[in-house]
């Protein structure tokens, strides 16, 4: 989580094995979003993790917003899993456009 005079946006950080480092359900509180928070986090984990980790990767739902969000971040399109959302989650999962997630979108750069 990252805390600036209150909590504003937050990831999850796993170890995926294979030199992978994977970052998930980034998210920004609304109101704070658009000003750099989440990218700030995300160079935090780049810095924080380097020479530990071949391979930074982002998983995230084929949503509008995130994926040209990561580019941004300087990560590239890597591999999906199909009805991954669908298949796993008992409730459809929607963005926050109101589109439903259903493939798990793979976004990766070299550390
Ligand atoms: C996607 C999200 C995490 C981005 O977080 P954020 O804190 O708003 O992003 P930042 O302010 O750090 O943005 C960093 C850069 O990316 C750009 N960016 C952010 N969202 C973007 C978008 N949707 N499209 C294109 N660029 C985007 C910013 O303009 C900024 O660029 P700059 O450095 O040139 O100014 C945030 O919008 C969010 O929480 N969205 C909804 C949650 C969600 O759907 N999570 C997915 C769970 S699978």
């Amino acid at each position: 989580m990252l805390d600036d005079d209150g909590i504003k946006c937050e990831c999850l950080v796993t170890d995926e094995g294979n030199g992978i480092l994977e970052i998930k359900n980034i998210a920004t509180i609304p109101d704070y979003q658009g000003k750099g928070y989440e990218k700030a986090m995300i160079d935090f984990i780049s810095i924080k993790y380097r020479g530990q980790y071949s391979i930074l990767q982002v998983g995230i739902g084929d949503s509008t917003s995130t994926i040209p969000f990561c580019e941004k971040c300087g990560f590239v399109r890597s591999h999906s899993i199909k009805n991954f959302f669908t298949d796993n989650y008992k409730l459809p999962i929607y963005d926050e456009h109101g589109l439903q997630l259903v493939d798990m979108i793979y976004l990766q750069k070299i550390t």
